[in-house]
């Protein structure tokens, strides 16, 4: 059944989730070295390219489970960031566009289907001659859409994607998004303590987009594991996350603040000598606003601003490219992180910030 008579999302809280059957996922990639820095995904089905798409099974809830099972069991991919833009006009067919990649994880078996990868325009043209002219248009909704989402949607809709999930997870690493055991979590975060400058036995350790504050708090043991002494603090944009971090960690209930990584202070004006962000809370436009704002008013001199991307992006997204494409230069870089013994995504970098005066 194919995606006739749509219209656009305005506000996906006016959508009557409860009344939808059919959900298609229409998948992008990020990757800088595309053309309009995007690369559509799309899959064979008897002998024809299509997009992701299936019924919502009657116990999905189709934000949360509907539009990650469906392009995961449909052709391997792991979808992220999650935006829902289009409905059909009975009210019961509901098309997102995500962004995301190859899932690299072990919760299911692994998808072998080819994929089909390039700009939105040239699947389009592939859907066309096959029939398909309403995917081909639902295809160029969903690139508009992209294009013209405004700043506050896209926090919405994170705040959406994550905030339950992160909530019900039942392992704290699950909590701050990370599908794995608490081992893997310190072989996949743990080398951010490479970042700390070797003269400090103690430092000051501020995480933007810290969550339930699971990171912040586990670099307190990984850095006493080298006489490093840390004082863990952590800002979130999302009250609930916040919240939870401070009920996780009574001791350190006043370090934890709500904020947007672009603007936030610290209401005292403290700076810190360690700040860790994540590049993937804002859109890669704004990462030279967002190294700024870091540098400029939150790491204190002589500190060290680091920089992370989440997941296993192309290469054109590791940490480092996109750094150095928003015009910084790179101080030094983390180990690579590992999963299960084998590299995973890309070290982590930081910025040294200027002596005080
Ligand atoms: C995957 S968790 C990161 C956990 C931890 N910091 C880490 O690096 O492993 C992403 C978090 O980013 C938060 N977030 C998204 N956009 C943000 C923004 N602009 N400013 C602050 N937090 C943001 C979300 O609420 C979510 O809790």
């Amino acid at each position: 059944m194919g995606p006739e008579a749509i219209s656009s999302i305005a506000d996906p809280e006016a959508v009557a989730w409860d009344r939808i059957t059919r959900v298609s996922v229409v998948c992008l990639i990020e990757d800088a070295d595309a053309p309009d820095g995007v690369v559509l995904v799309m899959h064979s089905r008897d002998g024809r390219w299509a997009v992701p798409a299936d019924a919502r099974r009657p116990d999905e809830d189709v934000w949360d489970d509907s539009v990650l099972r469906i392009p995961l069991e449909t052709m391997g991919f792991r979808r992220q960031d999650t935006h829902p833009f289009a409905l059909c006009d009975d009210g019961r067919h509901v098309a997102f566009w995500v962004f995301g990649g190859t899932y690299a994880g072990t919760r299911l078996s692994a998808v072998d289907v080819p994929w089909w990868t390039g700009s939105v325009a040239d699947g389009a043209s592939l859907l066309r001659p096959q029939g398909d002219e309403a995917w081909a248009a639902l295809v160029e909704a969903a690139d508009e859409s992209r294009r013209t989402r405004p700043y506050e949607r896209r926090a919405a809709d994170m705040h959406r994607t994550l905030v339950g999930a992160y909530l019900s997870a039942d392992t704290p690493q699950g909590g701050s998004g990370f599908g794995g055991s608490e081992a893997e979590w310190k072989e996949a975060r743990g080398a951010l303590v490479d970042a700390f400058d070797p003269s400090r036995t103690s430092v000051r350790f501020l995480d933007h987009a810290c969550a339930n504050g699971h990171l912040p708090v586990s670099m307190v043991s990984w850095a006493a594991e080298r006489g490093v002494e840390v004082d863990p603090y952590g800002v979130d944009i999302a009250p609930e996350l916040v919240d939870r971090a401070r009920v996780d960690h009574p001791a350190y209930a006043s370090h934890f603040f709500v904020g947007d990584a672009l603007t936030w202070v610290h209401p005292e004006g403290e700076r810190f000598d360690v700040v860790h962000v994540l590049l993937d809370v804002v859109p890669a436009a704004r990462h030279r606003e967002l190294i700024r704002h870091q540098l400029d008013h939150v790491v204190a001199p002589g500190g060290r601003l680091v920089l992370s991307e989440y997941g296993d992006p192309p290469s054109s997204r590791s940490t480092e490219a996109q750094v150095t494409r928003s015009g910084f230069t790179v101080g030094g870089r983390t180990r690579q992180p590992t999963r299960g013994g084998r590299e995973r995504g890309f070290p982590s970098v930081w910025i040294e910030a200027p002596a005080g005066p």
